[in-house]
């Protein structure tokens, strides 16, 4: 995070009593205010339709600190400070009136504050919601479009769009009110520390980069496994799916860190440019390559750490015949001078046997089986594999000779763990947005074209998936790896899913 004094600002959260601003909001702002990260003027400002004063919001906003803050860090002293920045405003987002009201609220808390203007909407509401409330900013006079100083920018939440159409329109939307640099998409997963790591591992050692490429690499698998399922949002998944949901934003980010070229600089458009190749450098599938290449699943009741668990159909406000997934497995090939001819593959699933994102990279086994004469006849492939959640951390597996007279080569692993070596907690990964979006950054957050090239490739298999209707689910219990159709898909390429 940023040395530079942070601007004095006011920050609005549009669905300031949500589930989004409780959990991960606030306490993100509670903690980077205790962290001297934010100006003492700041003011924080939650928008929510239901009833509320100043003192119930802040009554709320000290219970979820309490509750989702780091363990050990609320303090009276801090929690008082932070009380002070707190409003409340109470309003109907789609409706034009609440925003003139706003407008005189914002103006007088920031007058009351010293406060120059600046301001950061933070859309943490509903997807049906964006457009109107992005509009009646605009119309309400709450938008500064472009300025540098007093600046307005806007954040918003995933899903962006539900297929390509609609986060086009959503994009036109938004561009009719803000400028592209006042837009901060949000994708917390770029905000954790071990995604930027990535590019630190790739770009500041000289050991591997050299190897990243298809002369060396056999490989790559990308898992974003959940032990959850769909904790009470049957609702919102029975409309998303996993592919939607988790491939689309989070898994295509991770991909394209790890294919991207090294940009010009550390800079948001040039990181952000090198990110759009590679997801323009997919090899566009036909609906036949599509179902060949890509698997659906949905869990059906099993076991997890030896509890039973319903099945997706039981679970409330789910179909029980639903044809959605909850596992999605996803061939690819990147196809540049880099990558040409090595498969990517993606899968996230939902009640896996224990919750996980991982890259493992592996590396082309050596040219010649050098100890097959003395019997050894296979050897594993080299692995790396970067571990985003939650045991964070790096590992190396290679073969070692196994100690005797017998030659024998046995896969070991160097291991680096974040928490081992760095001890302190990293900072969650909403605080670090939130303090790059109101420092301007935007590197860590998605442009306009880059969500759209994911949403490309997404809708794709989302139209071929329409078409062809799934015959098979459930077709993994809860608790396992996912369906057999995802073994099949890598075996037949002669590989194995990682168990990580
Ligand atoms: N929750 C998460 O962990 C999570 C994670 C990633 C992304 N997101 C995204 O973040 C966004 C918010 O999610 P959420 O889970 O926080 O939703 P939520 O719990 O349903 O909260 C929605 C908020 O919006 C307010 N709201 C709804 N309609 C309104 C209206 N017409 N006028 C004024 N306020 C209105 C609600 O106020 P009232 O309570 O007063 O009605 C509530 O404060 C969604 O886009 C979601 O996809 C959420």
């Amino acid at each position: 995070m940023s040395d530079r004094p942070a601007d004095p600002c006011t920050i609005v959260i549009l669905g300031g009593a949500g589930d989004l601003a409780k959990r991960k909001l606030v306490p993100a702002l509670y903690e980077v205010a205790r962290g001297g990260l934010l100006s003492p003027s700041t003011a924080i400002v939650g928008l929510a339709r239901s009833a509320g004063t100043d003192g119930s919001w802040r009554d709320a906003v000290r219970a979820s600190v309490m509750e989702f803050a780091p363990a050990g860090t609320f303090d009276e002293a801090a929690w008082g400070a932070f009380a002070g920045r707190l409003f409340f405003h109470q309003g109907d987002f789609l409706s034009p009136e609440t925003y003139a009201a706003l407008q005189s609220r914002l103006w007088a808390i920031e007058a009351e504050r010293g406060l120059p203007g600046n301001r950061l909407y933070y859309l943490a509401i509903p997807p049906s919601g964006i457009a109107g409330a992005v509009r009646n900013l605009g119309g309400g006079g709450l938008v500064r479009r472009g300025e540098e100083r007093p600046w307005t920018r806007l954040v918003v939440e995933k899903p962006f769009g539900h297929d390509l159409a609609s986060a086009r329109a959503l994009n036109d939307e938004i561009a009719g009110t803000f400028d592209e640099r006042q837009v901060f998409r949000i994708d917390h997963y770029l905000g954790k520390e071990t995604t930027q790591n990535i590019l630190v591992f790739r770009l500041g050692n000289g050991l591997f980069e050299p190897l990243w490429n298809r002369r060396y690499v056999d490989h790559v698998q990308i898992t974003v496994a959940e032990s959850i399922g769909v904790e009470g949002r049957g609702r919102f998944f029975e409309e998303a799916g996993i592919l939607r949901d988790i491939i689309q934003n989070h898994a295509m980010q991770l991909l394209c860190l790890v294919a991207m070229e090294p940009p010009v600089a550390f800079e948001p458009n040039a990181v952000r440019d090198e990110k759009v190749k590679v997801l323009r450098s997919i090899r566009p599938q036909t609906p036949e390559e599509i179902l060949r290449d890509t698997v659906r699943g949905q869990y059906g009741p099993g076991a997890l750490e030896g509890q039973p668990v319903a099945g997706y159909r039981q679970e409330p406000n789910v179909a029980a015949d639903s044809g959605r997934e909850t596992y999605a497995a996803w061939k690819l090939q990147v196809e540049n001078w880099r990558w040409a001819g090595v498969p990517f593959y993606l899968r996230a699933g939902k009640r896996m046997p224990k919750r996980v994102t991982e890259i493992a990279i592996a590396f082309k086994t050596p040219p010649i089986a050098f100890f097959r004469r003395m019997g050894v006849t296979h050897q594993d492939q080299n692995v790396l594999i970067l571990r985003i959640q939650p045991d964070e951390g790096i590992a190396l597996r290679f073969g070692a000779k196994r100690p005797g007279a017998e030659m024998r080569i046995e896969p070991v692993k160097m291991d680096f763990h974040y928490s081992e070596f760095f001890g302190s907690k990293s900072a969650d990964a909403y605080e670090r947005l939130l303090v790059d979006a109101i420092h301007g950054d935007s590197t860590l957050f998605g442009r306009r074209d880059e969500v759209e090239a994911a949403w490309e490739q997404v809708t794709a298999i989302l139209d071929t998936w329409g078409d062809v209707p799934p015959f098979d689910l459930p077709n993994y219990a809860a608790g396992t790896w996912g369906p057999e159709a995802a073994v099949a898909l890598m075996a037949r390429d002669a590989r194995a899913w990682r168990r990580p």
